[in-house]
C-alpha cells in the first residue's frame, strides 16, 4: 500500500489518500482537545497508545463480525482503513450517566443505569455537539431512520462486545462514543473513527480509577501511563 497525500489534517488524527481509492491510511497524533476544543494539551506517546488500543478493539469487533473501517495497523501510529464518507453524528452507548449526561440530567457522574443508554448527538463543535433524536437527524438529511435503526444496532452490540471484553481486562467499559460512515466502495454503514481512552470512558473495576480522557479533562495526573496500562490489559488477552 502506497501512502500518498494528506487529505485531512485534524488536531488528533491525519488522513492521508493511498493508491488504493477506497483505503486511507489513519496517522494518530499526541494532542489531545477536550470541551468543544476549547482544552488543548498534548501528551508524548498518546497517538501511538490509541493507535495500538484502537487496533486491538476494533480488530476485535472485525472478528465478531461487526463492521468498522480498521483493516490493519500498519505502523507505531498509523493503521490503514476503509475510506468512508463521514455521517456527522455521534452515536453514545453508556452503562452508567457520566460527563455531559450527568450535567444535563443533574445526576451525579457515573450514576449507573438499570438499562443501556444509547444517544444520539449531531457532531457540530460550533453548537456544541447538541444531543438530537433521530426525527432531528433525518431532517437535517444527516441520515436515513434505516441507517440510523442500524448505527443504534450495531452500537448496543459492540458495546456489549466490548464491556464484555473489557471486563476480563478489569476493566469497566462506562460509554463509548462512536461514529459510522458509509464505505466508499459498497456504501454501506461501518464503524469509522477510533476506539480509544479518548472516546470512552474506562474505569479500573476494582478501584474505580479513571484510565481515560477524564484524566485530562479533570486534570488528574498519569494520563499516558493510564492508556498504558489499557493497553497492556488488553494485549494480554492476546487476542491479535
Ligand atoms: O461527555 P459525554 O458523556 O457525552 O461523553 C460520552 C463518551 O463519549 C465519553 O467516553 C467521551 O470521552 C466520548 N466523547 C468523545 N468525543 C466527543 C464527546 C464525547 O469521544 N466529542
Amino acid at each position: 500500500m502506497i501512502k500518498k497525500e494528506l487529505v485531512f489534517d485534524g488536531n488528533e488524527k491525519q488522513v492521508y489518500s493511498t493508491d488504493d481509492p477506497n483505503k486511507v491510511i489513519f496517522r494518530y497524533k499526541d494532542v489531545t482537545l477536550a470541551y468543544d476544543s476549547i482544552k488543548r494539551a498534548r501528551f508524548d506517546g498518546k497517538g501511538v497508545l490509541n493507535n495500538s488500543i484502537s487496533a486491538i478493539l476494533l480488530g476485535y469487533l472485525n472478528s465478531c463480525g461487526i463492521k468498522t473501517h480498521f483493516i490493519e495497523k500498519t505502523g507505531e501510529r498509523e493503521q490503514l482503513c476503509r475510506k468512508i464518507e463521514i455521517i456527522p453524528l455521534e452515536v453514545t452507548w453508556r452503562k452508567r450517566i457520566a460527563g455531559t449526561l450527568a450535567t444535563l440530567l443533574g445526576v451525579e457522574d457515573g450514576t449507573p443505569t438499570p438499562n443501556i443508554i444509547v444517544d444520539l448527538q449531531y457532531n457540530s463543535d460550533e453548537l456544541g455537539d447538541p444531543i438530537i433524536n433521530k426525527h432531528h437527524a433525518v431532517a437535517l438529511g444527516l441520515a436515513s431512520y434505516e441507517e440510523i435503526d442500524e448505527m443504534f444496532a450495531v452500537a448496543r452490540r459492540a458495546g456489549d462486545l466490548l464491556s464484555e471484553l473489557l471486563h476480563k481486562a478489569g476493566i469497566e467499559l462506562v460509554d463509548m462514543k462512536l461514529e459510522f460512515g458509509r464505505a466508499s466502495d459498497n456504501g454501506e454503514i461501518i464503524i469509522s473513527d477510533e476506539i480509544s481512552p479518548d472516546t470512552c470512558r474506562m474505569w479500573d473495576e476494582q478501584t474505580g480509577r479513571r484510565l481515560d480522557k477524564d484524566r485530562f479533562r479533570l486534570d488528574l495526573s498519569d494520563v499516558v501511563a493510564s492508556y498504558k496500562t489499557v493497553l497492556e490489559r488488553i494485549e494480554q488477552l492476546k487476542l491479535s
